[in-house]
Order: C-alpha cells, then structure tokens, then sequence
C-alpha cells in the first residue's frame, strides 16, 4: 500500500514543524492518542519514513545513466578520454547485479582540470543527495591522516570506518583525494576491500566503489598533450593507450608516489585508469561561461574571454595549459562581474 500524499505531508508537518511541541500543556490523553495513531500509521505505512530520511534503497540510490551522460557531455570541459572511460566504468558496473569486485577508478592529470568535479558528477547521478549523502566519504591525506607517526591508529580507524559503512551500505562511495600524498602503509590497509574477496569477515564489498584521486602521472600526460599540439594534431585524437604506458611508468617510477610503494596497481585491482588532459584557453572560457551560468548571470564571451587572459599558461614559449586548469575561474570571476 501506497501513502497517500496528504497523509505524508500531514505526518510531515506534525513531525518536522514543532506542532506537538506547540500544543501547551499537552494532556496525557492526547499524547498517547497522538502516539497510537503515529504507531497505527507508520504500521500501515513502514516505508514512510524512507520518504524523509536517506536510506540505503533505490530511492537514494540509483544510477542515472542519461544524467551522468548529459552532465560529462555539457559540464566537462576537454576530457573526452575521462569522460568516456567514467561513463563506461560506473555504468557497467551499476548495470551489475553480482560484481566480483568493487569499482576502483584512479583519476590522474594536473591541478584543476576536473577530478573532483568528476567524482562530484558521479555521485550526484548515483545518490539522491550527491556529495551530501551519508554513504558517499571523502578522505584527504593531509587532512584526515596528517601524521606519519599516527599511522597504525589511521590504518585500524580507516578499516573500521570502510567496514562499518558497508556494512551499513552496500553501494557505499570512498573518495581518497590526494592518494599521492598518502602513506604507503594506509593504501595497503585498504588492499583487501579492493580485491576479489567473495566476503571479509562476513561483509561483501564487491558494491562499493573507491575513487582515488592524484595528481601522479599529470607531467606525461602534458608531455603527450604538448606533443599533439606541437605536431598540430587535435587534442580529440588523443587516445587511452597514447597515455597508458607513460602514465603508468611514471606512476611505477616516482618513488615519492604512495601508489608506487603499494601493489595496487600490479595487483590489478585498479580497474580504470583515467587521464586528466591539461586545460586549454578555450576551456577556460568554458569554465567561466559555466561558472556565470550558475551565478545566474547571463553567460557573457568578453567576460569569460577577460578571465582568461587573466589565467597563466604554460610551458613559457608557447603557452597552451592553463597552469592551475580551471581552478581559480570562480574567484577570478569576482573581479569582473
Ligand atoms: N574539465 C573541466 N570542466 C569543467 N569544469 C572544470 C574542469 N576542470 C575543473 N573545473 C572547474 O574547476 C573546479 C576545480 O576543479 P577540480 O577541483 O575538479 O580540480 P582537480 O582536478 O581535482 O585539481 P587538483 O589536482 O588540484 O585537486 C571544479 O569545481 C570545476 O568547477
Ligand atoms: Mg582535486
């Protein structure tokens, strides 16, 4: 049995508006008859409260596979390799019903040019209330594990807290932002949760997905980017596999890298590896045609042409990426409008 609209709307107000609180002084009789009837309603209602509270079920949780689509196709700008490979990615795996593993995608490139912003995309076309939900989780290194020292208590907490949220939620999102920067030894605490393990200690992890985020691997996918361009070819013919060997080489190699120190990469439990291609002045223009767009302004060229020609652009002798992508677009924006 359905709820009836009004019955919810009523349940709502009673709830949420102070009115039993409003009722002064509230005699015992009625109090108890308020109660009889809330118990006699949520009775014959048990799934009202899934209306007004996140929980883990397909209302909060479904994939939106034309929204994530609509959203990569007109809110990213200059990513077709990124954006095809997340599409792909999420959809195949939401598509599952028995996934042998859970999603694990490592995001790559230089600063600002959109790996939050994609995981912020994915979020919002799987959960209801986006990055607000209680089962999406965000880690920064230097934020949530700031001292070497204190690893062992990082690791036994960062375990306790993935297990307990899936426990709770199977489609649980983590987001290690950073991942660059994380310690080798978190990064191997969290190998189990990525592997094919059918159950650990009795909880399934194969619905969650992990997104890492890093900026390892950002210099030689400008390196092939730079090459393009200089040999006059669209950036759009960039292919995966121009990038995969040099990515993966210089994540391998750069022994600053947390990443390089762990066996997650030739374990195989990285399932995606997606490249951030440095931004160009046309995608600034972009962003801050985007950014005046949700200011609700009209989107003006000569603005957004004048806050990109306020933005740095490297290397030195030809000046074609942006040097902090599209990262201080907003604030920039202040000054011109
Ligand atoms: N490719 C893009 N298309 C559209 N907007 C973008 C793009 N890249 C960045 N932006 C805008 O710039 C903001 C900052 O980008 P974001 O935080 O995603 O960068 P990042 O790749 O995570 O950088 P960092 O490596 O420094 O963390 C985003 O919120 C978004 O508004
Ligand atoms: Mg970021």
């Amino acid at each position: 049995m359905k709820p009836r609209k009004q019955h919810v709307v009523l349940l709502w107000m009673l709830i949420c508006s102070g009115l039993t609180e409003g009722i002064e002084p509230i005699s015992t009789s009625i109090a108890v008859g308020m109660a009889a009837a809330l118990t006699g309603f949520l009775a014959s209602y048990p799934n009202i409260l899934y209306y007004f509270h996140e929980c883990c079920r397909p209302e909060w949780i479904s994939f939106n596979k034309t929204g994530l689509q609509k959203d990569l196709d007109s809110k990213l700008f200059g990513q077709h390799i990124a954006s095809r490979i997340v599409l792909k990615a999420v959809n195949g795996f939401m598509n599952n019903d028995n996934p042998k593993k859970p999603l694990v995608l490592s995001l790559h490139g230089w600063t600002g040019t959109g790996k939050n912003f994609v995981s912020k995309l994915i979020a919002e076309n799987i959960y209801k209330e986006g990055m607000d939900s209680s089962f999406v989780h965000v880690f920064t290194s230097e934020l949530h594990f700031p001292h070497a020292s204190e690893i062992e208590t990082y690791k036994s907490q960062l375990q306790q807290w993935i297990k307990g949220n899936v426990t709770n939620c199977a489609h649980s999102m983590f987001i290690f932002d950073e991942m660059d920067k994380m310690h080798p030894g978190l990064i191997d605490s969290i190998k189990p949760y990525l592997d094919y393990y059918d159950k650990l200690d009795g909880v399934s992890y194969r619905k969650a997905m992990f997104i890492f985020l890093s900026n390892a691997g950002g210099e030689s996918i400008i390196q092939t980017a730079l090459d393009f361009w200089r040999d006059g070819r669209d950036r759009n013919e960039i292919e995966l596999h121009d990038l995969e060997t040099a990515l993966s080489l210089s994540v391998f190699n750069n022994k600053k890298s947390g990443l390089w120190h762990t066996s997650l990469i030739d374990k195989n439990l990285v399932d995606f590896f997606v490249p951030f291609l440095p931004l160009e002045y046309k995608h600034v223009v972009q962003c801050a045609m985007a950014e005046m767009e949700a200011r609700g302004f009209d989107p003006d060229k000569d603005v957004a042409d004048q806050v990109a020609k306020d933005v740095i652009y490297f290397p030195k002798t030809e000046r074609v990426f942006s040097v902090k992508g599209c990262k201080t677009i907003e604030s920039k924006l202040d000054y011109y409008i």
